[in-house]
């Protein structure tokens, strides 16, 4: 008997989500003898879980998916909603009920760590409960953080574009003596931010795997103006940490930051160099920007 295919986009988009959901379906297509529908949860779990779905095998047209291949945004709109740790809960149950009703053979999932995670719960739900649906999870976030994965789809495409506004700020770094900070995106890893420091050529590179000391880095600024070198450019990663507060506990630090007024920590960074250094500092920030735009060929 031919099941059903369901698939969710949920978390942060990247230029490259949709081209993950067209793979999806067109490869259901080409399976048809043993694959029914292909359905849609729009808005990701908790849209599903409201009885938002849509038919993609009727709903759209050949055109609309070969659209859908190029498209930035997440095509079934997305959410941020975290199914509970104890597998007891109702919302389980719910569920695999709605699962049933539309005859889901497979749950195709596309996101980050949050959507992995979610795949996960359920996946482990089945294999407790006896039920045979398969969760498969599409690994997809700008930060390169799923775990097992070398390259998550998004990431060489935002990379780009953090790597774009690092090598603008060169033309204008040049033209001032000036400091300049590049805030990249990254949630609590540096990946994005290591590469495009490195492809940009930023001179200090801060990522929240290691730790900073403030004095450290504004010393090489200055050592860097007495070689003569009369700009620098920060690639700072949004989730970049000072060795103070690494050294916190976690409510340590929750308290810490709720006092803090600074929009992010290149702000932070940025009043504590002016300080040391003496030096005028810029900031800025491409962040959403880089989950848009037309996939790269390396995500295509
Ligand atoms: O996980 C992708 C990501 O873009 C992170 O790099 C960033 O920290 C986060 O999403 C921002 O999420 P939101 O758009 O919900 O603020």
């Amino acid at each position: 008997m031919k099941k059903n295919i369901l698939v969710g986009q949920s978390g942060g988009p990247t230029a490259v989500i949709n081209a993950s959901l067209y793979g999806i379906i067109k490869e259901a297509a080409a399976h048809s003898e043993q694959i029914g529908s292909v359905y849609g949860m729009i808005n990701g779990i908790e849209g599903f879980l409201s009885g938002h779905i849509m038919d993609l095998s009727k709903e759209l047209s050949d055109e609309d998916l070969e659209l859908l291949r190029l498209t930035p945004a997440a095509y079934l709109g997305s959410c941020r909603y975290k199914l509970p740790e104890n597998l007891d809960a109702s919302v389980y149950t719910l569920l695999f009920e709605k699962f049933e009703q539309l005859n889901i053979g497979a749950v195709f999932y596309i996101g980050g760590n949050d959507s992995m995670d979610t795949a996960d719960k359920l996946s482990r739900w089945a294999a407790h409960n006896n039920k045979e649906i398969s969760f498969i999870g599409v690994p997809k976030t700008i930060d390169n953080d799923i775990w097992g994965t070398d390259m998550t789809f998004g990431f060489h495409s935002a990379l780009d574009i953090a790597t774009h506004a690092i090598d603008c700020i060169h033309t204008t770094a040049a033209s001032h003596s000036r400091i300049f900070i590049v805030e990249v995106m990254g949630h609590k890893t540096g990946w994005l931010t290591l590469h495009a420091g490195i492809a940009g050529g930023a001179d200090v590179i801060l990522l929240p795997e290691l730790p900073y000391d403030i004095h450290k880095v504004a010393d090489a600024l200055k050592q860097r103006t007495e070689n003569g070198k009369h700009f620098s450019i920060l690639a700072v990663a949004e989730g970049a940490i000072s060795k103070e507060d690494a050294a916190l506990t976690r409510s340590e630090y929750k308290k810490k930051k709720s006092k803090n007024t600074c929009p992010s920590i290149a702000y932070e960074i940025a009043d504590q160099l002016a300080a040391e250094t003496g030096q005028e500092v810029r900031i800025t920030i491409p962040g959403h920007t880089q989950r848009g735009g037309s996939p790269n060929a390396y995500d295509r």
